[in-house]
């Protein structure tokens, strides 16, 4: 009974291992010489193209995702998003000067707005995403 098990499994394993590469032929310790990163290149690039720089965000995207934290409420003393009165001496100061003090940060503003990975065009179009609703 037992002996009649392990023939079946056995006779089972190999039929189901048939197509695989034999361990030890010569493909098969080809495939495992593959440098590093060769052997699913197809997955590799795949991620690669996924982790590729997406299409610019919007004013408003990038509002949404970085700026909102703190501008939607106006926390530590931010103005707040389409407050008229917080905005007007701001945007008195031109939008070269918003913009510099978006880029390197202003008091409690963090650098970038914490975007790092937004471009200047893309912090621009938030700044002006902003001044747009406060005008
Ligand atoms: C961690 C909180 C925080 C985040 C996140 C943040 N801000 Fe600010 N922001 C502030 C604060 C606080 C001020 C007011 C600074 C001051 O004048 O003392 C400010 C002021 C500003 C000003 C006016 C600057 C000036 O010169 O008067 C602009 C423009 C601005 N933020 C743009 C942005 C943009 C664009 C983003 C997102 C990319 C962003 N902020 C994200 C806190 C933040």
């Amino acid at each position: 009974m037992r002996l009649r098990f392990i023939a079946i499994a056995s006779t089972l394993l190999f039929a189901l291992s048939a197509n695989a590469v034999p361990p030890g032929s010569d493909d098969e310790i080809d495939a495992r010489l593959q440098p590093y990163g060769t052997v699913n290149r197809a997955a590799v690039e795949e991620v690669m193209v996924a982790a590729a720089p997406a299409a610019p965000l919007s004013g408003a995207e990038v509002y949404d995702t970085y700026c909102a934290t703190c501008h939607a409420m106006g926390i530590g003393g931010a103005p707040a998003f389409a407050d008229t009165s917080a905005w007007a001496p701001r945007i008195s100061k031109g939008m070269d000067a918003l913009m510099a003090s978006t880029l390197n940060g202003i008091n409690a503003m963090p650098a970038k707005g914490l975007c790092m990975s937004c471009s200047d065009d893309e912090l621009n179009d938030a700044v002006t995403y902003m001044v747009d609703a406060a005008q």
